[in-house]
């Protein structure tokens, strides 16, 4: 499975800060907003990544990663001149998914939870085995904000809109999507909404309409959070940083992922370390590799 990070948009709600930094590139308490989703694509075991930009940020993504290697993965880059729509990934992604199956997650989009490797793995699972797509639903009191599910009593999804005046139900859908290969076909026959753009809950309707959509519901135990807003950013750099405090663990550490996943020895973890000189950030790492 191939997984892409969608990392564009104007980000004029979080002016002045994305004047000038894209905001996938904005701190959250330790480290850029990016780690957060690239380590869920790593935990669900995908190692060849498309990170999709705007022209004017996107040579500072390269920058970050460069090819991967470092982290043991591989990472291509692609830009999408304008926001057009989150559809729009599959299309500029087309010949970087080649004939595999793909991720999207959504590069302001960040997830924590135990179990949370599980359910990744069961989703390629269930994309792989079943042809079908997942998406995940997270309960929300503002559901109007995002696209929403409306589900029945069995778990099945029965209708999904995006920011409905009228929720039917309180059901987010988060920015974390598995699909099979068809949809690139599926992005391509999508037509811009009112608000002009290739939305990703049309793509989610055709795959309902085929009885081929999935639904997992993130659990009470889990926090989606948003950055959406400045209080929301900075609301996401306290949880992370009481989390990493109280539990003496990193969220999204990808070196941590890496090392512990067997992506890179212990030779390019005390690479990684040397580069990051003297901060806390290296001091954990440095445990990481005692451990
Ligand atoms: O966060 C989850 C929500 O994300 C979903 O519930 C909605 O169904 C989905 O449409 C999306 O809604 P948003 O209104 O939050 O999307 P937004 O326009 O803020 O874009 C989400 C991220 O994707 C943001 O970091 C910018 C980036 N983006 C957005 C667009 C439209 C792009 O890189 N390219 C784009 O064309």
């Amino acid at each position: 499975m191939k997984g892409i990070i969608l990392a564009g948009g104007a980000g004029t709600r979080l002016h002045p800060l994305t004047k000038v930094v894209s905001k996938q590139l904005l701190p959250v308490y330790d480290k850029p907003m990016i780690y957060y989703p690239l380590s869920v694509l790593m935990l669900a075991g995908i190692r060849e990544i498309l990170i999709i930009s705007t022209p004017h940020d996107l040579p500072n993504f390269r920058q970050l990663f460069g090819d991967g290697s470092k982290l043991g993965l591989s990472f291509s880059y692609a830009e999408q001149p304008s926001p057009d729509g989150l559809a729009q990934a599959f299309m500029i992604g087309k010949d970087f998914i080649g004939n595999d199956n793909v991720c999207l997650v959504l590069g302001d989009n960040i997830f924590y939870g135990a179990g949370l490797k599980n359910l990744l793995d069961r989703s390629v699972k269930i994309v792989t085995e079943e042809g079908k797509a997942v998406v995940f639903g997270y309960y929300v009191d503002d559901p109007e904000r995002y696209g929403v599910a409306e589900v029945d009593k069995k778990g099945n999804v029965i209708s999904i809109e995006e920011k409905p005046k009228n929720p039917k139900s309180n059901f987010a859908v988060v920015g974390l999507y598995f699909y099979p290969n068809s949809v690139i076909g599926v992005a391509k026959s999508v037509v811009p909404s009112d608000r002009g753009e290739l939305e990703i809950t049309s793509v989610n309707e055709d795959y309902l309409k085929k009885s081929l959509l999935k639904l997992q519901t993130l659990s009470r135990g889990f926090a989606w959070l948003d950055t959406g807003t400045h209080e929301a950013m900075s609301e996401a750099t306290e949880f992370v940083k009481a989390v990493e405090k109280r539990t003496s663990l990193k969220i999204a550490c990808i070196e941590e992922i890496s090392y512990l996943m067997k992506l890179i020895s212990k030779e390019q973890l005390e690479h990684l370390i040397f580069e990051h000189g003297k901060s806390a950030y290296g001091d954990y790492l440095k445990k990481v590799l005692s451990q």
